[in-house]
């Protein structure tokens, strides 16, 4: 039985022999298999099949460790970088560009000779040569009666007749699925497949380029790169949320809007003229939701751990179903075959109430679904702060230079563990110093703390001020005026001003509290100075507590957001 194998298989290797004496396009450019399927089929448009034959006496083949790559490119070695806008949805345009690097210090110019770059010196000084490759000369691209027979491509079709061909002189040959295209071009090439006919999967896209060297070909650059046709909508999800303090843990804050944001990898825009649907699910019993904006926000309202996930769905042009029963598709069981009217009503949120019929006449559409899931965590955070009163700080012995302020803050959800200011001029940009403080975790379970901060001088400040813990960073930002300090009148009495109105219920809270603790002293936060009194910024607190509340006094407006307050 062995020898009959054997026999069978010197047999088949004979058989192939004179195929073998010509190079044939997968020889040069694949050690991939690819199924005797997809070159007959011929599936992608405008390419040819890589059984065809490479003409190897223009266009030399050299394995990798060929001697002559090393004098294949003049001052070192050209690079061809390969991109794509992989992964593709299937039915879409996948896009791919070859880039040529050439050698440090020379460059591709307008006209497509490559020149040495004018101020680019190295150790051995500029080179005293302009061009690189001046084509004109190098390619010789007369119009001799015996010249065109070398202006072809390595399957022997000619170029094609552009005014702008003979500037172009790298020929570049792109192969997968067992088919291959040819290009002229200059440095960078492009090359668009449409995906309606390519299997599913990981798909390899490899590229040789050519130089044009008198009449023959030189090989300078081979690349190859995976890219991906898929039937699932590539979806990226964004999720942002104020005051989180890592955008990238997937942790959050309870009793906080969370921002998703959907982002559909579509970049030949195959999705255009298609209805979404964006279906959520976010784990927390609060149902299914349906939008057709690809922005939603949820706030949780609990703590704990959450699967969320989302379905996006979109009707896309696909093939007819043939009338006689046929297998589905393998790869994608979702998918569902859809009547091409197109309705106005929203998408029913089941799969299954879906049309599975498709008239002969019409254009069919078929339903592709893109999916994303992630697990959560949902955190108590700090929800808001705000600076509830500025005030100025007495001294025995004012000094000119140096203002103490304390600045009174309430916030809302849990107790901080940091406090810091950044103070910077008053358009908030030039940060001038950054202060962060530990938070006395004994403050209570009220937020209210007392921050001592010290200003170089007179003029107005913009103060950045955020109170974080581990997850969370709630700012705030106000403008301070500090006051030209006049020694001669010590007694002065400290001063403060209501900022923000949208402190007023917060406020009103807090004297609710403090009332209620009567006179509970809170511990100051130890600045740079180092000083910790205690007790009299919750007196002057008060004190401004009761302004508000007995009208006749001259309690400025509170709406004073923007404005400098006075001390
Ligand atoms: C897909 O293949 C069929 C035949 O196999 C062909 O008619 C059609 O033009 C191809 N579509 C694309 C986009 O290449
Ligand atoms: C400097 O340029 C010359 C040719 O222009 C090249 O041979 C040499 O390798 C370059 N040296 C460095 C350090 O790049
Ligand atoms: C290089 O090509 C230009 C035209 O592109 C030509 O004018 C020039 O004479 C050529 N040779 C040299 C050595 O510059
Ligand atoms: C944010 O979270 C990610 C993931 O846990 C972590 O790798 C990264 O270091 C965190 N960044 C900061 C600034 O803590
Ligand atoms: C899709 O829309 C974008 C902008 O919204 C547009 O630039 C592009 O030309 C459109 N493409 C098609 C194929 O309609
Ligand atoms: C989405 O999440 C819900 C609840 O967590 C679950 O019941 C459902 O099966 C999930 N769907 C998918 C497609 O994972
Ligand atoms: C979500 O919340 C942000 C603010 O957090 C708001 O700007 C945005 O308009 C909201 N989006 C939707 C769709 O409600
Ligand atoms: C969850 O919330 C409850 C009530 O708000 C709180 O008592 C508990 O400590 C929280 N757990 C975590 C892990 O944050
Ligand atoms: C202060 O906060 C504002 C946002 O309220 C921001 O635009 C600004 O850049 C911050 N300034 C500094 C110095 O961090
Ligand atoms: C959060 O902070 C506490 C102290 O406040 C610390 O013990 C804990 O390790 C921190 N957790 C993380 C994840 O950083």
């Amino acid at each position: 039985m062995e020898r009959l194998y054997c026999f069978l298989g010197f047999l088949l290797l004979a058989a192939r022999l004179p195929l073998d004496t010509a190079k044939r396009f997968h020889d040069v450019l694949s050690n991939e298999r690819t199924s005797d399927y997809m070159r007959e089929h011929n599936q992608l448009a405008g390419w040819s099949s890589d059984e065809n034959e490479w003409n190897e006496k223009l266009y030399p083949v050299w394995k990798k460790e060929d001697p002559r790559w090393k004098n294949s490119w003049k001052g070192g070695h050209v690079q061809a970088i390969l991109t794509s806008d992989s992964p593709a949805l299937v039915g879409s345009t996948i896009t791919f560009v070859v880039d040529l690097v050439f050698p440090r210090c020379q460059k591709e110019d307008v006209s497509g000779n490559i020149v040495y770059e004018k101020n680019c010196r190295n150790d051995t000084g500029p080179s005293p040569d302009l061009y690189v490759y001046n084509w004109s000369e190098e390619g010789g691209w007369g119009n001799g009666p015996n010249e065109h027979h070398h202006h072809v491509f390595p399957d022997g079709r000619p170029f094609p007749h552009h005014p702008e061909w003979k500037r172009w002189n790298f020929v570049y040959v792109f192969h997968t699925l067992g088919q291959y295209l040819q290009k002229l071009g200059r440095g960078s090439a492009r090359v668009s497949i449409n995906t309606a006919n390519v299997t599913l999967g990981p798909q390899l896209m490899e590229v040789i380029v050519y130089r044009r060297h008198r009449h023959v070909y030189i090989p300078v650059a081979k690349v190859k790169d995976v890219y991906v046709v898929t039937d699932h909508i590539p979806v990226f999800v964004t999720m942002h949320q104020k005051n989180d303090r890592n955008l990238s843990d997937e942790t959050f804050l309870r009793d906080l809007p969370i921002m998703f944001s959907v982002l559909i990898h579509d970049p030949s825009h195959f999705l255009n003229e298609s209805a979404i649907y964006y279906k959520w699910n976010f784990g927390d019993n609060t149902g299914l939701f349906v939008s057709n904006n690809p922005t939603l926000n949820h706030t949780y309202v609990l703590n704990g751990t959450f699967s969320l996930n989302l379905t996006v769905q979109a009707a896309v042009p696909g093939p007819c179903p043939s009338p006689s029963p046929k297998p589905p598709e393998p790869t994608s069981p979702l998918s569902t075959y859809l009547k091409s009217h197109r309705s106005n009503s929203p998408a029913p949120a089941g799969d299954n109430a879906l049309e599975l019929r498709a008239t002969p006449d019409e254009a069919c559409h078929i339903n592709r679904y893109g999916y994303f899931k992630a697990t959560i965590t949902i955190v108590d955070g700090i929800l808001e702060v705000s600076i509830i009163q500025m005030m100025d700080v007495l001294r025995p012995e004012p000094q000119p230079d140096r203002s103490l302020m304390d600045f009174v803050v309430t916030c809302q959800g849990i107790m901080p563990t940091e406090v810091c200011t950044i103070v910077s001029d008053p358009t908030c940009q030039i940060t001038y110093h950054t202060v962060c403080d530990p938070v006395d975790v004994d403050t209570g379970d009220t937020c209210l703390l007392t921050v001592r901060r010290a200003f170089g001088g007179s003029g107005t400040y913009c103060m950045n001020l955020t109170l974080g813990d581990n997850t969370s960073l709630a700012l705030t930002s106000t403008l301070v005026s500090v006051p030209t300090r006049d020694p001669a009148s010590p007694s002065r009495m400290a001063n403060g001003a209501m900022i923000s109105v949208g402190c007023l219920a917060i406020f009103v809270t807090v004297i609710t509290l403090l009332v209620y603790k009567k006179h509970k002293e809170y511990k100051l936060i130890e600045n740079s100075t180092g000083i910790v009194v205690k007790g009299k910024g919750l007196n002057v607190f008060l004190n401004h507590a009761k302004a508000m509340f007995f009208p006749g006094n001259q309690e400025k407006d509170p709406l004073l957001k923007h404005q400098p307050a006075t001390v």
